[in-house]
């Protein structure tokens, strides 16, 4: 049975995760930081893991709680966005949060993790089409752009640097979705994302290692 650990398992697009791979009989290692909060939301028997990401020493000692146990995917989902933050009005209070949650954090459980990932394993961070430089036509989320450009970059470093273990690394864009963040105004529900984003997962292969990925599947540019 194959393994996925999940970060802010306890709502939105991580719970949907869970929810997702228990169904496909995977075992799940589900984190949060308010584990009781994911025990309501699930129905299954996904294992829960206390993980403020924003925690150090908690991620250090990840491979200590896991018990060498293997990790075949691992999954960076938590994420805060904070504000749309217009210029004129950028709030610069919370960009320590940000960039810590979407961007340090994510690099460090992977670092923490890494050694756990069997030849052939996966990590995927979940970026934001918001993060492409590319794709930028303005409209404010300087800071979440900046720390989800970040975390591309850094995607990229670790596809590198993990190439030659077999390790495929890949951000993938969610879609606009009907989260506690995306708000009820976003384009498409949980359930579609993330079967679109575990469709992706599935047919990753070295040539899409170190890319930015849709849930749909199409690559979008840096
Ligand atoms: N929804 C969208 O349209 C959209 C689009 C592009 C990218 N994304 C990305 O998708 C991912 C999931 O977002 P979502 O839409 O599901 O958002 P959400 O409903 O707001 O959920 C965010 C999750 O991140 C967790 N989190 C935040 N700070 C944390 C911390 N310090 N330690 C542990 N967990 C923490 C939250 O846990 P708490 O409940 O403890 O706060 C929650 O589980 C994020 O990386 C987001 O940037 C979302």
């Amino acid at each position: 049975m194959q393994t996925v650990l999940v970060t802010g398992a306890n709502r939105g697009l991580g719970l949907e995760f869970v929810r997702q791979y228990r169904e496909a009989g995977w075992s799940v290692m589900a984190a949060s930081r308010r584990p009781d909060e994911a025990v309501r939301a699930l129905d299954c028997d996904a294992a829960l893991l206390a993980l403020d990401v924003q925690d150090e020493q908690a991620i250090r000692a990840l491979p200590e709680v896991l018990r060498g146990r293997q990790i075949d995917l691992l999954i960076n989902n938590a994420g805060y966005h904070p504000g749309m933050q217009q210029l004129g009005r950028i709030n610069y209070s919370n960009w320590q949060t940000a960039f810590h949650v979407n961007t340090i954090a994510p690099l460090q459980i992977a670092e923490a993790l890494f050694p756990l990932i069997p030849s052939g394993g996966k990590i995927v961070n979940v970026g934001s089409r918001l993060g492409s430089i590319a794709c930028n036509q303005g409209g404010g989320s300087y800071i979440y752009r900046a720390t989800k450009a970040a975390l591309h970059c850094l995607t990229r470093s670790l596809a590198m640097d993990l190439a030659p273990r077999s390790i495929l690394v890949v951000a993938l864009h969610p879609g606009w979705v009907k989260t506690d963040m995306g708000t009820s105004a976003a384009d498409i529900e949980v359930g579609e994302s993330v079967s679109g984003m575990r469709n992706v997962i599935t047919n990753l292969g070295p040539q899409n290692t170190g890319c930015l990925i849709n849930y749909d599947g199409v690559e979008i540019p840096w």
